[in-house]
């Protein structure tokens, strides 16, 4: 199997569980939800939609959402959550890289943390362009590289005992504005950028740890992996992760900002 295609059939394996997580990202879907000025009667896409969390806070103020996502087991949750809302919404499986959805079809197209994980950004941009009208809205939400979860995410890759595939580029490279000025380029106009803080509750940076490595699958993956092979590397992965987490923990809440952008298609 081509290794992007092999990273991406890992990536369903791990994502699953990360249904766990909805409570925490839920809270951050209202601001994308407004920055990305959708109301009602809007026609939205919702890329890496996960439960769909940003897809149905859409759905509350009256646009016409449908999500899309690379794990089934994430969106049949997605279409459980539109039915206990009461919410009339589309959730179908599929990849950033080759969305199954004719040109020009959307308003809007949104992700939150979902497209920086398609391993080639630039295929992530074309495709989440092709299926927006021209003068349509696109914004998403994206982890800065030097701040909490850029650092945890490169954190983890340098523990992965397996490299990733040729050609793929890291995710936190989209939480930095000039990269994404480049990758957007001349495809779009009127491009802002904003930040915001995503607080999570939690008691410690250590429960934080073990919240993680049981819900957040890469996390989970990874650390099984190292339990299998490496032991004390892995204890060493523990504080360090927890050493990190520390550095953002304020009165019982893990800091995380996070990068806002927004740009019209040309
Ligand atoms: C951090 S979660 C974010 C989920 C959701 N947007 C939220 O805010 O709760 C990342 C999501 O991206 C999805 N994903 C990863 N690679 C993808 C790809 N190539 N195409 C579509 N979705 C992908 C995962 O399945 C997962 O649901």
């Amino acid at each position: 199997m081509d290794p992007i295609e092999r990273f991406k059939e890992q990536a369903k394996k791990t994502w699953p569980s990360f249904h766990a997580m909805e409570m925490q990202t839920a809270g951050a879907a209202p601001r994308l939800v407004r920055f990305a000025g959708i109301g009602r009667g809007a026609n939205v896409l919702d890329v890496g939609c996960g439960t769909g969390v940003v897809a149905l806070t859409a759905a509350r103020v009256g646009a016409e959402v449908t999500g899309v996502d690379l794990t089934p087991e994430l969106v049949e949750r997605a279409k459980n959550n539109a039915a206990l809302m009461g919410f009339p919404a589309r959730f179908v499986e599929g990849d950033v890289e080759a969305l199954p959805f004719p040109d020009a079809a959307f308003d809007v197209v949104v992700s939150q943390f979902g497209h920086i994980f398609a391993p080639r950004p630039e295929l992530a941009v074309k495709e989440m362009l092709r299926v927006l009208k021209p003068g349509g809205t696109i914004a998403f939400s994206s982890w800065p590289p030097e701040l909490y979860l850029g650092r945890f995410l490169a954190l983890t890759a340098s523990y992965s005992p397996i490299p990733p595939p040729e050609g793929m580029s890291p995710p936190p490279l989209w939480g930095d504005p000039r990269i994404v000025r480049e990758r957007l380029g001349s495809a779009v106009k009127d491009l802002v950028f904003d930040r915001d803080v995503l607080r999570i509750p939690i008691l410690s940076p250590q429960h934080l740890r073990v919240f993680g490595e049981k819900n957040l699958g890469p996390l989970s993956a990874l650390t099984a992996k190292l339990e299998e092979q490496d032991p004390a590397k892995l204890e060493l992965l523990r504080r360090e992760l927890e050493a990190l987490a520390g550095l953002y923990f304020e009165d019982n809440h893990l800091r995380q900002d996070y990068l806002l952008t927004r740009a019209r298609k040309a």
